[in-house]
Protein backbone atom coordinates (compact mmCIF):
# COMPACT_ATOMS: atom_id res chain seq x y z
CA UNK A 1 0.00 0.00 0.00
CA UNK A 2 1.40 3.27 -0.98
CA UNK A 3 1.75 5.40 2.06
CA UNK A 4 -0.45 8.67 2.52
CA UNK A 5 1.37 12.11 3.87
CA UNK A 6 -0.88 10.99 7.02
CA UNK A 7 -0.18 7.45 7.17
CA UNK A 8 3.95 7.84 6.77
CA UNK A 9 5.95 5.82 9.29
CA UNK A 10 8.01 7.73 11.57
CA UNK A 11 11.04 6.15 12.39
CA UNK A 12 11.36 5.40 16.20
CA UNK A 13 8.06 5.83 17.09
CA UNK A 14 5.61 3.42 16.30
CA UNK A 15 2.29 4.54 14.38
CA UNK A 16 0.05 2.75 17.33
CA UNK A 17 1.86 4.86 19.35
CA UNK A 18 0.78 7.82 17.84
CA UNK A 19 -2.43 6.63 17.63
CA UNK A 20 -2.83 6.21 21.34
CA UNK A 21 -1.68 9.59 21.96
CA UNK A 22 -3.96 11.67 19.60
CA UNK A 23 -7.27 9.87 21.43
CA UNK A 24 -5.91 10.37 25.15
CA UNK A 25 -5.01 14.01 23.95
CA UNK A 26 -8.58 14.51 22.74
CA UNK A 27 -10.14 12.99 25.77
CA UNK A 28 -8.46 15.19 27.80
CA UNK A 29 -9.20 18.18 25.63
CA UNK A 30 -12.87 17.86 25.73
CA UNK A 31 -12.69 17.00 29.20
CA UNK A 32 -10.72 20.38 30.20
CA UNK A 33 -12.84 22.87 27.94
CA UNK A 34 -16.30 22.95 28.16
CA UNK A 35 -16.54 26.34 27.49
CA UNK A 36 -14.57 26.05 24.16
CA UNK A 37 -16.92 23.46 23.38
CA UNK A 38 -20.45 25.39 24.30
CA UNK A 39 -18.86 28.44 22.58
CA UNK A 40 -17.78 26.24 19.48
CA UNK A 41 -21.23 24.45 19.19
CA UNK A 42 -23.01 28.30 19.18
CA UNK A 43 -21.32 29.42 16.41
CA UNK A 44 -21.96 27.13 13.84
CA UNK A 45 -25.14 28.75 13.61
CA UNK A 46 -24.04 31.05 11.53
CA UNK A 47 -20.01 30.68 10.54
CA UNK A 48 -19.06 28.87 7.73
CA UNK A 49 -18.14 25.43 8.86
CA UNK A 50 -17.90 27.09 12.72
CA UNK A 51 -15.81 29.38 12.11
CA UNK A 52 -15.25 32.80 10.93
CA UNK A 53 -11.82 32.28 9.27
CA UNK A 54 -10.70 28.59 8.32
CA UNK A 55 -7.28 28.73 10.20
CA UNK A 56 -9.10 27.89 13.50
CA UNK A 57 -9.72 24.72 12.07
CA UNK A 58 -6.38 23.71 11.59
CA UNK A 59 -5.13 23.27 15.30
CA UNK A 60 -5.04 19.67 16.31
CA UNK A 61 -7.97 20.29 18.67
CA UNK A 62 -11.08 18.00 18.04
CA UNK A 63 -13.38 21.89 18.47
CA UNK A 64 -11.90 25.54 18.40
CA UNK A 65 -10.12 26.69 20.74
CA UNK A 66 -11.54 30.09 22.21
CA UNK A 67 -8.97 32.65 23.61
CA UNK A 68 -10.28 34.98 25.66
CA UNK A 69 -6.92 37.85 26.06
CA UNK A 70 -3.27 37.45 25.72
CA UNK A 71 -0.35 39.44 26.64
CA UNK A 72 3.45 39.64 25.96
CA UNK A 73 3.83 35.66 25.26
CA UNK A 74 1.00 34.69 27.59
CA UNK A 75 -2.41 33.47 25.83
CA UNK A 76 -5.44 32.37 28.41
CA UNK A 77 -8.67 30.73 27.31
CA UNK A 78 -12.13 30.99 27.77
CA UNK A 79 -12.07 27.73 30.41
CA UNK A 80 -8.99 29.76 32.44
CA UNK A 81 -6.12 27.82 30.80
CA UNK A 82 -2.84 29.99 30.38
CA UNK A 83 -0.40 29.17 27.52
CA UNK A 84 2.90 29.75 26.70
CA UNK A 85 2.73 31.18 23.22
CA UNK A 86 4.82 30.51 20.87
CA UNK A 87 2.83 30.59 18.11
CA UNK A 88 1.66 34.45 18.74
CA UNK A 89 -0.85 34.63 15.94
CA UNK A 90 1.94 32.84 13.59
CA UNK A 91 3.63 35.69 13.19
CA UNK A 92 1.49 38.70 13.21
CA UNK A 93 1.92 39.32 17.55
CA UNK A 94 5.97 37.99 16.69
CA UNK A 95 6.90 40.68 18.51
CA UNK A 96 4.23 39.85 21.75
CA UNK A 97 0.63 40.56 22.18
CA UNK A 98 0.03 44.09 22.68
CA UNK A 99 3.24 45.73 23.49
CA UNK A 100 3.13 48.85 25.63
CA UNK A 101 4.07 51.23 22.90
CA UNK A 102 1.69 49.80 20.42
CA UNK A 103 -1.07 49.69 22.91
CA UNK A 104 -0.48 53.62 23.59
CA UNK A 105 -0.36 54.34 19.65
CA UNK A 106 -3.51 52.83 19.52
CA UNK A 107 -5.15 54.43 22.15
CA UNK A 108 -3.55 57.99 21.00
CA UNK A 109 -4.81 57.55 17.65
CA UNK A 110 -8.15 55.94 18.23
CA UNK A 111 -9.67 59.22 19.64
CA UNK A 112 -8.31 60.68 16.65
CA UNK A 113 -9.89 59.15 13.93
CA UNK A 114 -8.91 56.06 12.41
CA UNK A 115 -8.62 56.18 8.73
CA UNK A 116 -9.19 59.21 6.73
CA UNK A 117 -7.31 58.52 3.12
CA UNK A 118 -4.73 61.71 3.84
CA UNK A 119 -1.56 61.58 5.21
CA UNK A 120 -0.17 62.58 8.72
CA UNK A 121 2.58 63.79 10.18
CA UNK A 122 3.50 59.57 11.22
CA UNK A 123 4.36 59.49 7.30
CA UNK A 124 7.76 61.02 7.26
CA UNK A 125 9.20 59.56 10.09
CA UNK A 126 8.10 56.15 9.26
CA UNK A 127 9.56 56.36 5.87
CA UNK A 128 12.50 57.15 7.52
CA UNK A 129 12.38 54.94 10.19
CA UNK A 130 11.62 51.75 7.27
CA UNK A 131 14.29 53.03 5.57
CA UNK A 132 17.13 52.81 8.11
CA UNK A 133 16.03 49.91 9.35
CA UNK A 134 15.82 47.76 5.91
CA UNK A 135 17.95 49.64 4.27
CA UNK A 136 15.53 50.55 0.80
CA UNK A 137 15.26 54.28 -0.01
CA UNK A 138 11.39 54.17 -1.15
CA UNK A 139 8.41 52.87 0.37
CA UNK A 140 4.42 51.95 0.00
CA UNK A 141 2.27 50.96 3.07
CA UNK A 142 -0.53 47.83 2.08
CA UNK A 143 -2.87 45.92 4.51
CA UNK A 144 -1.27 42.36 4.09
CA UNK A 145 1.70 40.34 3.49
CA UNK A 146 -0.65 38.60 0.12
CA UNK A 147 -1.59 42.66 -0.75
CA UNK A 148 2.49 43.79 -0.39
CA UNK A 149 3.44 40.53 -2.20
CA UNK A 150 0.57 41.21 -4.74
CA UNK A 151 1.11 44.44 -5.54
CA UNK A 152 4.87 44.29 -6.15
CA UNK A 153 4.51 41.28 -8.59
CA UNK A 154 1.99 43.89 -10.58
CA UNK A 155 4.82 46.63 -10.34
CA UNK A 156 7.49 44.01 -11.63
CA UNK A 157 5.46 43.26 -14.89
CA UNK A 158 4.87 46.86 -15.42
CA UNK A 159 8.32 47.92 -15.26
CA UNK A 160 9.64 45.01 -17.15
CA UNK A 161 6.96 44.32 -19.28
CA UNK A 162 7.88 40.69 -18.57
CA UNK A 163 5.09 38.48 -17.70
CA UNK A 164 6.22 35.56 -15.55
CA UNK A 165 6.67 35.28 -12.07
CA UNK A 166 9.11 32.55 -10.70
CA UNK A 167 8.42 30.70 -7.46
CA UNK A 168 9.82 28.44 -5.17
CA UNK A 169 8.17 24.90 -5.03
CA UNK A 170 6.85 24.39 -1.75
CA UNK A 171 6.54 28.30 -0.95
CA UNK A 172 3.87 30.35 0.48
CA UNK A 173 3.18 34.48 0.02
CA UNK A 174 -0.09 34.86 1.15
CA UNK A 175 -2.89 34.07 -1.10
CA UNK A 176 -1.63 35.80 -3.86
CA UNK A 177 -3.20 33.55 -7.26
CA UNK A 178 0.39 33.38 -9.13
CA UNK A 179 1.65 31.70 -6.02
CA UNK A 180 -0.46 28.92 -6.15
CA UNK A 181 1.69 26.35 -8.06
CA UNK A 182 4.46 23.29 -6.76
CA UNK A 183 5.86 21.22 -8.56
CA UNK A 184 4.96 17.54 -8.82
CA UNK A 185 6.63 14.70 -10.10
CA UNK A 186 9.03 17.30 -11.59
CA UNK A 187 6.19 19.16 -13.30
CA UNK A 188 4.48 22.48 -12.52
CA UNK A 189 0.78 21.68 -11.30
CA UNK A 190 -2.02 23.93 -9.43
CA UNK A 191 -1.72 23.11 -5.16
CA UNK A 192 -3.53 20.56 -3.79
CA UNK A 193 -7.13 21.75 -2.87
CA UNK A 194 -6.69 25.23 -4.85
CA UNK A 195 -10.18 26.44 -5.81
CA UNK A 196 -11.93 28.23 -7.93
CA UNK A 197 -9.17 28.72 -9.95
CA UNK A 198 -10.12 29.34 -13.73
CA UNK A 199 -6.61 30.25 -15.32
CA UNK A 200 -3.93 28.38 -16.32
CA UNK A 201 -1.65 29.33 -13.75
CA UNK A 202 1.25 28.06 -15.54
CA UNK A 203 0.80 30.65 -18.60
CA UNK A 204 1.85 33.49 -15.57
CA UNK A 205 4.24 31.30 -13.35
CA UNK A 206 7.25 29.09 -12.83
CA UNK A 207 8.04 26.90 -10.17
CA UNK A 208 11.46 25.86 -9.75
CA UNK A 209 13.25 24.09 -6.11
CA UNK A 210 14.77 26.02 -4.12
CA UNK A 211 18.93 25.55 -3.54
CA UNK A 212 18.66 24.78 -7.56
CA UNK A 213 20.72 27.13 -9.11
CA UNK A 214 20.79 25.33 -12.56
CA UNK A 215 16.75 24.90 -12.62
CA UNK A 216 16.86 28.89 -11.70
CA UNK A 217 18.99 29.82 -14.53
CA UNK A 218 17.33 27.40 -17.31
CA UNK A 219 13.69 28.96 -16.16
CA UNK A 220 15.36 32.58 -16.45
CA UNK A 221 16.92 32.19 -20.01
CA UNK A 222 14.10 32.11 -21.98
CA UNK A 223 13.94 35.95 -20.72
CA UNK A 224 9.90 36.44 -19.86
CA UNK A 225 10.34 36.14 -16.02
CA UNK A 226 9.94 39.44 -14.28
CA UNK A 227 10.68 38.60 -10.98
CA UNK A 228 11.52 36.01 -8.76
CA UNK A 229 9.25 35.98 -5.51
CA UNK A 230 11.19 34.27 -2.35
CA UNK A 231 11.29 33.71 1.17
CA UNK A 232 15.22 33.79 1.41
CA UNK A 233 14.75 30.51 3.69
CA UNK A 234 11.61 28.79 3.35
CA UNK A 235 9.67 29.14 6.14
CA UNK A 236 5.96 27.22 5.14
CA UNK A 237 7.05 23.94 4.28
CA UNK A 238 8.62 23.11 7.39
CA UNK A 239 11.96 24.78 6.94
CA UNK A 240 14.29 25.07 4.04
CA UNK A 241 17.59 26.99 4.42
CA UNK A 242 19.44 28.76 2.00
CA UNK A 243 22.91 26.70 1.08
CA UNK A 244 26.10 28.41 1.02
CA UNK A 245 25.90 30.77 -1.63
CA UNK A 246 22.52 30.00 -3.08
CA UNK A 247 21.08 34.04 -2.30
CA UNK A 248 24.51 35.36 -3.74
CA UNK A 249 24.01 33.16 -7.13
CA UNK A 250 20.56 33.84 -7.48
CA UNK A 251 21.16 37.71 -6.98
CA UNK A 252 23.42 37.33 -9.62
CA UNK A 253 21.42 35.24 -11.91
CA UNK A 254 18.44 37.39 -11.79
CA UNK A 255 20.85 40.42 -12.72
CA UNK A 256 22.10 38.99 -15.71
CA UNK A 257 18.90 38.10 -17.38
CA UNK A 258 17.24 41.54 -15.90
CA UNK A 259 14.72 39.78 -13.83
CA UNK A 260 13.94 41.50 -10.52
CA UNK A 261 14.33 40.16 -7.30
CA UNK A 262 11.51 40.22 -4.60
CA UNK A 263 12.64 39.25 -0.85
CA UNK A 264 9.61 38.69 0.95
CA UNK A 265 10.36 38.73 4.94
CA UNK A 266 7.17 38.63 6.29
CA UNK A 267 8.35 35.29 8.19
CA UNK A 268 12.38 35.45 7.85
CA UNK A 269 11.89 39.47 9.96
CA UNK A 270 12.57 36.48 12.86
CA UNK A 271 16.67 36.82 11.72
CA UNK A 272 17.60 39.34 13.50
CA UNK A 273 17.12 43.02 13.21
CA UNK A 274 16.73 44.28 10.02
CA UNK A 275 15.53 40.89 8.51
CA UNK A 276 17.53 38.61 6.75
CA UNK A 277 18.10 40.75 3.90
CA UNK A 278 20.25 43.09 6.71
CA UNK A 279 21.91 40.57 8.51
CA UNK A 280 22.85 38.62 5.25
CA UNK A 281 23.33 42.20 3.31
CA UNK A 282 20.95 40.72 0.57
CA UNK A 283 20.53 43.67 -1.92
CA UNK A 284 17.08 43.14 -3.31
CA UNK A 285 15.19 44.99 -6.10
CA UNK A 286 11.63 44.63 -3.81
CA UNK A 287 11.43 44.07 -0.11
CA UNK A 288 7.70 43.65 1.22
CA UNK A 289 6.95 42.77 5.20
CA UNK A 290 3.64 42.15 6.61
CA UNK A 291 2.32 40.38 9.91
CA UNK A 292 4.37 42.33 12.61
CA UNK A 293 5.03 45.55 11.50
CA UNK A 294 2.73 47.22 13.23
CA UNK A 295 2.58 45.16 16.10
CA UNK A 296 -0.50 43.19 15.39
CA UNK A 297 -2.60 45.84 13.22
CA UNK A 298 -3.45 44.64 9.96
CA UNK A 299 -0.76 46.36 7.91
CA UNK A 300 2.49 45.66 5.84
CA UNK A 301 4.72 47.78 3.64
CA UNK A 302 6.81 47.42 0.46
CA UNK A 303 9.98 48.93 -0.09
CA UNK A 304 12.42 49.17 -2.92
CA UNK A 305 15.53 50.68 -4.60
CA UNK A 306 16.23 54.35 -5.76
CA UNK A 307 16.15 52.46 -9.68
CA UNK A 308 13.13 50.92 -9.29
CA UNK A 309 11.21 54.11 -8.04
CA UNK A 310 12.55 55.45 -11.43
CA UNK A 311 11.52 52.63 -13.55
CA UNK A 312 7.75 52.87 -11.61
CA UNK A 313 7.60 56.30 -12.18
CA UNK A 314 8.19 55.69 -15.86
CA UNK A 315 6.27 52.96 -16.42
CA UNK A 316 3.30 55.18 -14.45
CA UNK A 317 3.80 57.75 -17.12
CA UNK A 318 3.42 55.52 -19.88
CA UNK A 319 -0.12 53.61 -18.20
CA UNK A 320 -1.23 57.45 -18.16
CA UNK A 321 -4.29 57.68 -16.42
CA UNK A 322 -6.53 55.48 -15.46
CA UNK A 323 -6.15 53.10 -11.93
CA UNK A 324 -3.12 50.73 -11.50
CA UNK A 325 -4.72 48.14 -9.83
CA UNK A 326 -2.60 48.68 -7.11
CA UNK A 327 -3.95 49.47 -3.99
CA UNK A 328 -6.84 49.20 -1.41
CA UNK A 329 -8.59 51.84 0.50
CA UNK A 330 -7.67 51.06 4.16
CA UNK A 331 -3.98 50.94 3.06
CA UNK A 332 -1.74 53.76 4.80
CA UNK A 333 -4.40 54.79 7.26
CA UNK A 334 -3.96 56.66 10.08
CA UNK A 335 -4.12 54.04 12.57
CA UNK A 336 -1.39 51.74 10.81
CA UNK A 337 1.17 54.45 10.22
CA UNK A 338 0.56 55.28 14.56
CA UNK A 339 1.37 52.37 15.07
CA UNK A 340 4.11 51.25 13.23
CA UNK A 341 6.25 54.60 13.99
CA UNK A 342 5.72 53.31 17.46
CA UNK A 343 6.48 49.19 16.67
CA UNK A 344 9.21 49.89 14.61
CA UNK A 345 11.27 52.63 16.80
CA UNK A 346 10.13 51.02 19.98
CA UNK A 347 9.29 47.43 19.23
CA UNK A 348 11.40 45.97 16.65
CA UNK A 349 14.11 47.08 18.62
CA UNK A 350 18.37 45.51 18.39
CA UNK A 351 18.20 44.91 22.04
CA UNK A 352 14.61 43.21 21.55
CA UNK A 353 15.73 40.98 18.93
CA UNK A 354 19.23 39.68 21.41
CA UNK A 355 16.90 38.45 23.74
CA UNK A 356 14.66 37.00 21.03
CA UNK A 357 17.43 35.54 19.57
CA UNK A 358 19.29 34.25 22.50
CA UNK A 359 15.69 32.06 23.39
CA UNK A 360 16.07 30.97 19.96
CA UNK A 361 18.92 29.57 21.01
CA UNK A 362 18.02 28.13 23.83
CA UNK A 363 15.11 26.16 22.67
CA UNK A 364 16.84 24.86 19.89
CA UNK A 365 19.30 23.81 21.74
CA UNK A 366 16.90 22.39 24.65
CA UNK A 367 14.91 20.68 22.12
CA UNK A 368 18.29 18.53 20.45
CA UNK A 369 19.36 17.91 23.36
CA UNK A 370 15.69 16.08 24.72
CA UNK A 371 15.64 14.31 20.91
CA UNK A 372 19.47 13.27 21.07
CA UNK A 373 18.85 11.62 24.66
CA UNK A 374 15.83 9.75 23.36
CA UNK A 375 17.74 8.71 20.55
CA UNK A 376 14.74 9.57 17.27
CA UNK A 377 16.23 10.58 14.33
CA UNK A 378 14.70 14.52 14.53
CA UNK A 379 16.75 17.33 14.09
CA UNK A 380 15.93 21.50 14.94
CA UNK A 381 16.05 24.40 12.78
CA UNK A 382 16.21 28.02 13.54
CA UNK A 383 16.18 31.01 11.62
CA UNK A 384 16.91 33.63 14.12
CA UNK A 385 13.68 33.52 16.48
CA UNK A 386 11.90 31.26 14.32
CA UNK A 387 12.58 27.58 15.41
CA UNK A 388 11.17 24.43 14.34
CA UNK A 389 11.45 20.83 15.30
CA UNK A 390 11.65 18.33 12.27
CA UNK A 391 10.94 14.75 12.15
CA UNK A 392 13.33 13.62 10.37
CA UNK A 393 17.37 12.92 10.62
CA UNK A 394 18.59 15.97 7.91
CA UNK A 395 17.84 18.88 6.91
CA UNK A 396 15.91 19.61 3.73
CA UNK A 397 17.79 20.58 0.44
CA UNK A 398 14.20 21.94 -1.00
CA UNK A 399 10.13 21.78 -0.90
CA UNK A 400 9.87 18.33 -2.04
CA UNK A 401 12.25 16.73 0.62
CA UNK A 402 10.49 19.23 3.27
CA UNK A 403 7.15 17.89 2.32
CA UNK A 404 8.54 14.28 2.09
CA UNK A 405 9.56 14.79 5.79
CA UNK A 406 6.33 16.01 7.09
CA UNK A 407 4.28 14.04 9.02
CA UNK A 408 0.96 15.29 9.64
CA UNK A 409 -0.75 12.74 12.11
CA UNK A 410 2.28 12.95 14.31
CA UNK A 411 2.40 17.06 14.88
CA UNK A 412 -1.52 16.33 15.26
CA UNK A 413 -0.54 14.39 18.59
CA UNK A 414 2.61 16.63 19.43
CA UNK A 415 0.38 19.82 19.39
CA UNK A 416 -2.11 18.55 21.35
CA UNK A 417 0.08 17.28 24.06
CA UNK A 418 1.78 20.58 24.02
CA UNK A 419 -1.73 22.19 23.89
CA UNK A 420 -3.37 20.09 27.05
CA UNK A 421 0.41 21.18 28.93
CA UNK A 422 -0.30 24.58 28.67
CA UNK A 423 2.04 25.33 25.35
CA UNK A 424 0.85 26.43 21.92
CA UNK A 425 3.17 26.19 19.26
CA UNK A 426 1.99 27.33 15.53
CA UNK A 427 -0.54 24.39 13.70
CA UNK A 428 1.46 24.63 10.93
CA UNK A 429 4.25 21.99 11.13
CA UNK A 430 6.31 22.20 14.25
CA UNK A 431 7.18 25.93 13.86
CA UNK A 432 7.48 28.03 17.29
CA UNK A 433 8.31 31.85 17.86
CA UNK A 434 10.29 33.55 20.75
CA UNK A 435 9.28 37.52 21.16
CA UNK A 436 10.65 39.82 23.76
CA UNK A 437 7.73 39.06 26.27
CA UNK A 438 9.30 35.09 25.93
CA UNK A 439 10.67 34.11 29.03
CA UNK A 440 13.71 31.45 29.55
CA UNK A 441 11.11 29.66 31.89
CA UNK A 442 8.63 29.27 29.25
CA UNK A 443 11.50 28.05 26.95
CA UNK A 444 12.41 25.62 29.29
CA UNK A 445 8.89 24.31 30.01
CA UNK A 446 8.31 23.85 26.20
CA UNK A 447 11.77 21.99 26.32
CA UNK A 448 10.71 20.00 28.85
CA UNK A 449 6.72 19.22 27.47
CA UNK A 450 8.43 18.15 24.34
CA UNK A 451 10.92 15.30 26.09
CA UNK A 452 7.76 14.11 28.08
CA UNK A 453 5.91 13.66 24.65
CA UNK A 454 8.57 11.61 23.22
CA UNK A 455 8.83 9.80 26.47
CA UNK A 456 5.30 8.74 26.41
CA UNK A 457 5.39 8.01 22.23
CA UNK A 458 8.70 6.16 22.49
CA UNK A 459 7.43 4.03 25.93
CA UNK A 460 4.31 2.87 23.95
C1 LIG B 1 6.21 34.41 3.73
C2 LIG B 1 4.79 34.86 3.76
N1 LIG B 1 4.40 35.86 2.97
C3 LIG B 1 3.13 36.30 2.97
C4 LIG B 1 2.18 35.73 3.79
C5 LIG B 1 0.77 36.22 3.77
O1 LIG B 1 0.43 36.91 4.92
P1 LIG B 1 -1.08 37.40 5.12
O2 LIG B 1 -1.89 36.15 5.29
O3 LIG B 1 -1.02 38.22 6.35
O4 LIG B 1 -1.46 38.15 3.91
C6 LIG B 1 2.54 34.67 4.62
C7 LIG B 1 1.57 34.03 5.50
O5 LIG B 1 1.82 33.11 6.22
C8 LIG B 1 3.87 34.23 4.60
O6 LIG B 1 4.28 33.20 5.36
Amino acid sequence: MQQTEATRSVPGIASSAIDAMLKRERDRFLQANPTSAKLAEQAKAHWHNGVPMHWMLDWSTPFPLYAKEARGATLTDVDGHAYDDFCLGDTGSMFGHSPEPVVRAIREQSTRGLTYMLSTEDVPVVGQLLSDMFGLPFWQVATTATDANRFVIRWCRAVTKRPKVLIMSGCYHGAVDDTFLRLDNGKPANRAGLMGQIYDLTQGTVVVEFNDLEALERALKAGDVACILTEPALTNIGMVLPEPGYLDGMAALAKQYGTLLIIDETHTISTGYGGYTRMHNLKPDFFTLGKPVAGGIPCSVFGFTAEMAERMRRAEAEAGPGYSGIGTTLSANALQLHCMRANLSEVMTPANYRHMLDLSERLARGVEAEIRKRNVPWHVSNVGARAEFVCAPTRPKNGAEAKAAMRPQLELAVHLYLLNRGVLIAPFHNMTLLSPATTAAQVDHLVATVGGCLDELKAA
